[in-house]
């Protein structure tokens, strides 16, 4: 029998599927013997008092990413893998960003140099597909699918980032020929133009304006287009960072039609308003992304929606950009108007805290849903399953152990990013990730931070299953291989 590493003892652990106590045997960063374990490893933890989850995945994070304002992200891939990993989080999947003009080999590569040396934790990449040249969609997309890259991120909006429908198209028929999963930006990017021009023609150019520049309706459209697209081509989308009702109506629609059509909610939308960017001054700042945060009516909404499965993960959306930084949401002056400031918030270390908290320890999720939406699925999803994403023998030795009890004050000191305020600034939860483990290493335990810059590897993601549905063209003729099917 092999000299085991680690034993994890009177292990209360949930899965997305089962609830069990038993040991956990590590040899070699992998989990190799689930049970009761009579031999002794070098190193024993008796996890008594402890629940224990799969590590968590967030699949939506920005990592030192320019943001179409021309801004980069505060994160770097080491400030950012720490503050996952102090989360519970030991797998992001950031994003390679392509931009006009640029190879989506050579981004890649860019990407990964700055990855390497720094990732604390285990990582791969979406492509962000910005323009579909016919190199890209011919030669570059197959080859770095078959290298591991197996999902790509597309924008309805930003100018600097969207594509033509016709592009998507393009983009979609690709991922239905070659096995890849395609993450859609749904709202409408003129509707939102025309109103920013008429709002700021106005005079009314404050952060709370960016709400009214974005209504729902704006992510309804393009969510439904998104969705008539994907039926088109018949490939699987998932449409991120879903804000509120009228996009989730489209959802549902969608899924009760049988048609590929998944969904991401983040913190965002749970836990913050549109009343957030009336706060005074530029504070609203802090609150904006896009979509925006909706009101009272559509956070209950999503979460009821979590509850009823429509939502496959829930992601974190982090996109860090400091506060009171001239490189940060104020690069454009001290009285930016509303189009000026960088959209996104920062969420990577709160995620799997948050939905603990008034998910599970408020009984509105089970357990076994809260470890689908922060990791299993996400890992099934874009093919890491089962190497990440499970407590089971073969998978990596990826954990968290919570306290359920603890109660925690949240305040950017606690947190490991490298920002100067958090969004959920003393909210109040209760169950909170005090040690997580990284292929059988302890790299978190009470707030302190044992990992190292360049300990994450980088892990090639396989066929996302979904891309394997039963065909349901809406005609005989298959456009994306250009042939009648018999
Ligand atoms: O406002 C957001 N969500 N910023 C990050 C970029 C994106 O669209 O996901
Ligand atoms: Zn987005
Ligand atoms: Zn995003």
């Amino acid at each position: 029998m092999a000299n085991l590493d680690l034993i994890i003892r009177n292990a209360n652990v949930a899965t997305s599927e089962n609830r069990f106590v038993c040991d956990i045997g590590v040899v070699a960063g992998q989990i190799c013997q689930i049970g009761e374990i009579n031999q002794t490893a070098d190193e024993e933890l008796d996890a008594t008092g402890f629940l224990i989850t799969p590590g968590g995945v967030d699949s939506h994070c920005h990592v030192e990413q320019i943001s179409s304002n021309g801004i980069w992200t505060a994160d770097d891939w080491f400030s950012a893998s720490r503050s996952a990993v102090c989360g519970g989080t030991t797998t992001i999947i950031p994003f390679a960003c392509q931009h006009r003009g640029q190879s989506l080999r050579q981004v890649v590569n860019d990407y990964h140099d700055l990855a390497t040396p720094k990732a604390a934790c285990d990582y791969a990449f979406h492509l962000i597909v910005s323009d579909p040249t016919e190199q890209v969609l011919g030669q570059e997309l197959p080859s770095l699918i078959k290298a591991g890259y197996t999902s790509f991120k597309i924008y309805l909006t930003y100018d600097a980032l969207k594509l033509s429908d016709r592009e998507f198209l393009d983009v979609l028929a690709v991922a239905r020929r070659e096995g890849a999963m395609v993450m859609v930006h749904a709202e409408n990017n003129d509707m939102i133009m025309w109103m920013a021009e008429r709002l700021l023609a106005a005079g009314l150019a404050d952060p709370r304006y960016h709400a009214t520049a974005r209504p729902m309706l704006v992510e309804r459209e393009a969510t439904h287009r998104t969705i008539s697209m994907a039926e088109l081509v018949d490939v699987p989308v998932l449409i991120v960072h879903v804000s509120g009702a009228e996009a989730i109506e489209q959802i549902k629609w969608a899924q009760n039609r049988g048609l590929k059509v998944f969904a991401e909610t983040c913190p965002q939308y749970l836990f913050l308003t549109e009343d957030d960017l009336d706060r005074p001054g530029l504070e609203g700042a802090k609150y904006m992304c896009s979509p925006p945060p909706r009101d009272k009516a559509n956070q209950e909404i999503v979460w009821q929606a979590l509850e009823e499965g429509v939502f496959e993960v829930f992601s974190s959306d982090h996109a860090p950009y400091r506060f009171d930084d001239p490189k940060g949401k104020l690069a454009a002056g001290e009285s930016p108007h509303f189009k000026q400031i960088a959209n996104g918030v920062p969420g990577i270390e709160t995620r799997m805290t948050l939905l603990m908290s008034e998910g599970v320890n408020k009984g509105r999720l089970s357990l076994q849903e809260f470890v689908a939406l922060t990791s299993t699925n996400a890992a099934k999803l874009y093919g890491l399953h089962p190497r990440k994403g499970d407590i089971t023998e073969g998978s990596d030795a990826d954990f968290i152990l919570w306290d359920m009890n603890k109660e925690v004050t949240i305040s950017q000191e606690l947190l490991h990013d490298a920002m100067d305020y958090t969004p959920y600034q003393d909210f109040k939860v209760k169950g909170w990730p005090i040690m997580t483990y990284l292929r059988g290493k302890k790299i978190c335990d009470s707030g302190n931070f044992f990992g190292r810059a360049g300990e994450g590897q980088f892990l090639e993601c396989g066929r996302p299953p979904a891309l394997d549905l039963p065909t349901n063209l809406p005609t005989r003729f298959d456009p994306a291989v250009g042939k009648f099917r018999a």
